[in-house]
């Protein structure tokens, strides 16, 4: 199977994930991100009923499970297989092969985009899911790289030992599990403007890609320096590329070699400063003149943003 290696022994490699994946040691993976098809028709796609394609799924799903080590944490991000106009919410399914698995879920993550199709015959659907499962109780999750913005970091305690203590984090809020990642650029940029491909910084050939900021998340919250990243239907090498930025180890996985070739290119323009890409949210609450909306002088000494 043709393999690209890269820095720090990441790869990427063009071919089946099954059969890779049945070629790795066990516990040898620290986090498993990624989307698989969705059974909707795409190019690299072909649809079939709801039960095959989770049949032919389900295979890789063991193997993912059994390279995954017992501290490690796998994040399954999904939509909709529609089906005669019927919604079939993908992660409703996908729940019960890992739960039946041993898996343990941590998170069911929103994440919410503002574009999309306009439906006619219901609401217009404007999030997916991710799920985020562990295979043990001892599992990696650090908070404090992804914490964001607190509303009203000057809030203090009203009642209790801590009262007229300031109640926050210095380092931030919790993200908590509705994420809005990729907003109003992304969304003018990839559904106003007629040629897609080459107006937002991210975009490629893929007609599914992750955008970086969301899988930055993922990689920061639920994995290590050193650690290594799989991303079994890897495209165009976005959970690689975070993988690589954030100093982790990553493998991304696709069958197609135009993907393939683009997560080559994309890894090299990382390497050489070239690569575009959004920068993680960090929204800002914008006060209007509110004395708790600001961050408070006892955190940076001046008590404004
Ligand atoms: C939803 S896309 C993932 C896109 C990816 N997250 C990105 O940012 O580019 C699913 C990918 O799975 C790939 N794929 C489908 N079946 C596969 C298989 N058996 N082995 C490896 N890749 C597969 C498809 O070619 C497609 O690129």
């Amino acid at each position: 199977m043709p393999e690209f290696k890269t820095v720090n022994q990441s790869k990427i490699i063009t071919g089946d994930s099954l059969d890779y994946l049945k070629k790795m040691p066990d516990n040898s993976v620290d986090l498993i991100v990624t989307s698989p098809p969705y059974n909707v028709g795409k190019e690299y796609e072909t649809q079939t009923s709801l039960r095959v394609y989770l049949d032919k799924i389900t295979p890789m799903i063991d193997e993912a499970i059994r390279v995954l080590k017992p501290t490690g944490n796998l994040a399954w991000e999904v939509g909709n297989y529609i089906h005669n106009k019927e919604v079939y919410p993908l992660d409703i399914y996908y729940y019960d092969i890992f739960k039946q698995r041993g898996l343990q879920l941590r998170n069911r993550i929103i994440w919410h985009f503002g574009h999309g199709l306009h439906a006619k015959t219901r609401f217009s659907g404007r999030y997916e899911t991710i799920l985020w499962f562990t295979k043990t109780d001892h599992y990696t999750f650090n908070l404090d790289p992804v914490r964001i913005q607190a509303k009203y970091p000057g809030k203090k305690s009203y009642h209790g030992k801590n009262k007229g203590k300031l109640s926050g984090n210095p380092k931030g809020k919790n993200p908590e599990d509705v994420w809005n990642i990729v907003q109003s650029d992304w969304e003018r940029e990839i559904w106003d403007i007629v040629n897609v491909k080459s107006n937002h910084v991210e975009k490629t050939i893929h007609p599914a890609q992750f955008p970086i900021e969301l899988v930055d998340r993922l990689v920061l919250a639920l994995s290590n320096e050193g650690d290594t990243v799989l991303d079994p239907f890897g495209g165009v090498g976005s959970t690689l590329i975070s993988a690589v930025k954030n100093n982790r180890i990553g493998i991304s996985i696709d069958t197609v070699k135009e993907y393939t070739d683009v997560a080559k290119e994309r890894l090299k323009a990382l390497q050489n400063g070239t690569l575009k890409m959004r920068p993680m949210t960090k929204k800002i609450y914008k006060p209007k003149n509110d004395k708790i909306s600001r961050v408070p002088k006892e955190w940076n000494g001046k008590g404004v943003y």
